[in-house]
């Protein structure tokens, strides 16, 4: 008669036992791994769903150009290291766009290799949108070092982050600092890149990497460059909110919005003796909401291995005088004006030719109107009045 033996039987649930504890303990493990990530939406392509990672997207063009991409239906991740954008920015974005799947916050920093590396193989972008940066030309002439670093070094990272993991479109965010001072206005995208600060100089270097890297390679790479950036979201969701330890190296904009709440006792103006018509400087000032314009309609025409250099401004100088006046309309405040000497290193006249970008993307500057551009800026300075930190009562509303 055949019958099983009892030890033998013992043995084998003991066998079945241990290796389901052993798988337990295995996933246990896994799962308190830090490298172990359950795969998400952010992690696998989707067909129809382009992913974009926005590096820099606390921050003010960032945070604006993640609006944007959400509202068209994209899927966004933003990697920023909070050294100057605001945590408040990203949290407007979960609330509008709370749904699994659509937006996702990462914070760090792109100095480090080894993150972004993990980043990406935990990420499936389809694109990035790279504007993280430092971004002041007076504090780079203080600290240069800082600047080839965030700018230059980081954006060589992000580049072979992409490169290894085959992401196939990058839209970098450059600027008009990276031609320095040319004699011949308007500048187009064929005048000589001459920069004149270490800003510059970075922003210059990076495009450099990126074209070299390109000439391999079959990544769409769209390099924008950005005039002077105005304005905030017409709707008040988000603005602009430099760090206040920034101010002494800040924008005009901002300037004239501390000027306007008193927080400084007024505007400087320096030089009033350049071949100007008022003797000013003369700048391109672009609305945000049509530089992320740019951005997206830069993304859309992206192709596989096409590089594509745009200007990004109105093609219209503005003098600092003229501004200056818009400003005070705006907010309503006389701001004082004191006119001082020039300051060294500053160029009297920059703005762009945008024939190019309306060309070839079809884009044009619809939103920036100086005096409307700054009112509704100055409505979001007005109801923030500590920037992303504190919300005034029934403010952030109305505009169109
Ligand atoms: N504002 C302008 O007028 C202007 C003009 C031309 C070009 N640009 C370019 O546009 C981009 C965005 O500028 P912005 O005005 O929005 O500046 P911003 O300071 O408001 O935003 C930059 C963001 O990048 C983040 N960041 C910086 N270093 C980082 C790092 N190592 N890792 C992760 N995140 C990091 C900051 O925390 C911040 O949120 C920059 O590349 C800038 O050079 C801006």
């Amino acid at each position: 008669m055949d019958y099983a033996d009892p030890k033998k039987k013992n043995n084998f649930v003991g066998k079945i036992l241990m290796a389901a504890i052993l798988t337990a303990l295995c996933i246990l493990m896994l799962k308190q791994s830090p490298d172990f990530n359950p795969p998400t939406a952010f992690s696998r392509h989707e067909p129809g769903v382009t992913h974009v990672l926005v590096t820099g997207g606390a921050g003010y063009i960032g945070s604006h150009a993640a609006l944007r991409l959400l509202k068209d239906s994209y899927r966004v991740t933003i990697v920023d290291n909070l050294s100057r954008g605001n945590l408040g920015a990203v949290r407007i974005l979960q609330e509008l766009f709370p749904e699994p799947g659509r937006f996702q916050f990462i914070y760090a920093d792109l100095g480090d290799a080894k993150v972004v590396h993990k980043i990406f193989s935990q990420n499936a972008f389809d694109a990035v949108m790279h504007f993280a940066a430092v971004a002041y030309v007076g504090e780079s002439t203080l600290d240069p070092l800082k600047y080839y670093h965030n700018i230059t070094s980081n954006t060589l990272t992000v580049l072979e982050a992409m490169a290894t993991r085959g992401v196939p479109t990058l839209i970098y965010s450059s600027t008009c600092a990276t031609y320095g001072e040319p004699e011949k206005m308007p500048i187009t995208e064929e005048t000589p890149q001459q920069p004149i600060n270490p800003y510059g100089k970075a922003k210059k270097m990076a495009e450099e990497i990126i074209l070299d890297f390109h000439k391999n390679s079959n990544m769409s790479v769209m390099i924008l460059r950005y005039f002077n950036v105005i304005g905030s979201d017409p709707n008040g969701r988000l603005g602009e909110a430099p760090r206040p330890e920034l101010r002494e190296h800040g924008r005009i904009s901002g300037a004239c919005f501390d000027a306007a709440r008193g927080i400084i006792p007024g505007l400087k103006v320096r030089g009033i003796d350049y071949k100007t018509a008022d003797g000013t400087c003369i700048r391109d000032y672009i609305d945000v909401t049509d530089l992320v314009d740019a951005h997206v309609k830069a993304l859309e025409k992206a192709r596989p291995g096409k590089v594509g250099i745009y200007n990004v401004g109105t093609g219209r100088g503005r003098s600092v005088k003229e501004f200056v006046e818009a400003c005070k309309t705006a907010t309503g405040v006389p701001i004082k004006v004191d006119f001082l000497p020039r300051r060294p290193g500053d160029y009297a006249e920059v703005y762009s030719d945008p024939t190019k970008i309306r060309n070839e993307l079809n884009w044009t500057a619809k939103y920036t109107d100086l005096q409307e551009s700054l009112q509704i800026a100055w409505r979001w300075q007005k109801s923030h009045l500590n920037g992303y930190g504190l919300s005034v009562a029934g403010g952030g509303g109305g505009g169109g």
